[in-house]
């Protein structure tokens, strides 16, 4: 079955209007320039839900600098081919014009999640990514929306806002699709020269470092981000960004050993899900690359889920 194809809100609207009313819908908003870690976001909605509909936008207010947003990599007769294949049944790509009409002025602003990491690296980025993910929540208006756990604070951006202004729809975070090597999968991956795509793995590298610091019982968490820092300091195309130990859920960095409270106890059930994420972010070229992975390691539920 091939994708349809909703240039505009209006003609989403129409297609909306058109499903039956009972249909569960898994939405998959992206930027586009797509791979397989979108891929598998697609296949699950489509697997979860009665159809899937993917998104593919630029979202210009998500964009702190104008050379980032000018080359970010379209290649939209590949995308729906990657789409199709994937099992979603439309996509949605709007206009810049569609999205932020003349004169918009209200935006959505996250609070204290959206200060460090990212967005203390991209001053303003998840105010444009709230805003746009609202937007589109209310023009497809779908049932569950998946997300990707590489971008963790995204994920944690997300799940707030919804809960915080009673938005009807589920949030799914999935794993990150990663390269044989180890890299996640990333549409900026294609900004590497060749040089820099054969050290890009020191970005997983230096995060499984740390995992495997955790897992030999070490819980000081500035001692997990030197080692994390130490690992990417052996790579000399590479420059760190920041290498980061915080909370899962509120992404707060933790110091000392608060990092025991990221053992699972069973004493305390509201802290049975709780973990700590190591991420990082690192300049290699013209290309920033983010990763993150959780800790512990997720078992059968792969992602922490908390509302
Ligand atoms: P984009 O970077 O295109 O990513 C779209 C979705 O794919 C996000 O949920 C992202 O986390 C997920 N994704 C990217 N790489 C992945 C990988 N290797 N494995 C699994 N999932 C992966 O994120 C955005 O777009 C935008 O900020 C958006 C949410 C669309 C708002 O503009």
């Amino acid at each position: 079955m091939s994708v349809t194809f909703l240039a505009n809100p209006a003609q989403l609207r129409d297609w909306r209007a058109a499903l039956p009313p009972a249909a569960t819908i898994g939405f998959v908003p992206t930027m586009g320039y797509l791979h397989t870690g979108h891929a598998s976001l697609v296949r699950r909605a489509a697997a979860e839900c009665d159809l899937a509909i993917a998104s593919i936008f630029v979202n210009p207010s998500q964009f702190d600098r104008a050379d980032d947003l000018a080359a970010y990599p379209r290649d939209l007769d590949r995308d729906r081919a990657l789409l199709e294949a994937a099992g979603c049944r439309a996509v949605f790509v709007p206009e810049a014009a569609d999205i932020y009409r003349p004169g918009h002025q209200t935006w959505v602003v996250p609070g204290d999640i959206a200060s460090p990491l990212e967005g203390a690296s991209r001053p303003g980025h998840f105010r444009g990514v709230a805003t746009v993910v609202l937007k589109l929540f209310n023009l497809v208006q779908p049932t569950r929306a998946y997300f990707g756990q590489k971008d963790a604070q995204q994920v944690a951006v997300i799940r707030t806002m919804v809960r915080d202004l009673d938005v009807p729809v589920e949030i799914v975070p999935c794993p990150t699709v990663r390269e044989p090597d180890g890299l996640a999968m990333s549409s900026r991956n294609s900004y590497l020269t060749p040089t820099e795509r054969a050290a890009a793995p020191v970005v997983y590298r230096a995060l499984e470092a740390a995992r495997t610091a955790f897992e030999a019982g070490e819980r000081e968490a500035e001692t997990l981000r030197a080692i994390m820092r130490d690992v990417v300091a052996t790579e000399p195309l590479a420059r760190l960004d920041y290498a980061s130990i915080a909370d899962a859920f509120t992404l707060a960095e933790l110091h000392g050993t608060e990092l025991q409270r990221a053992e699972p106890d069973r004493a305390e059930p509201d802290r049975a899900e709780s973990g700590a994420v190591a991420s990082i972010a690192v300049f290699l070229g013209h290309a920033r690359l983010i990763d993150n992975l959780l800790l512990p390691a997720p078992t059968a539920s792969a992602v922490p889920a908390r509302h």
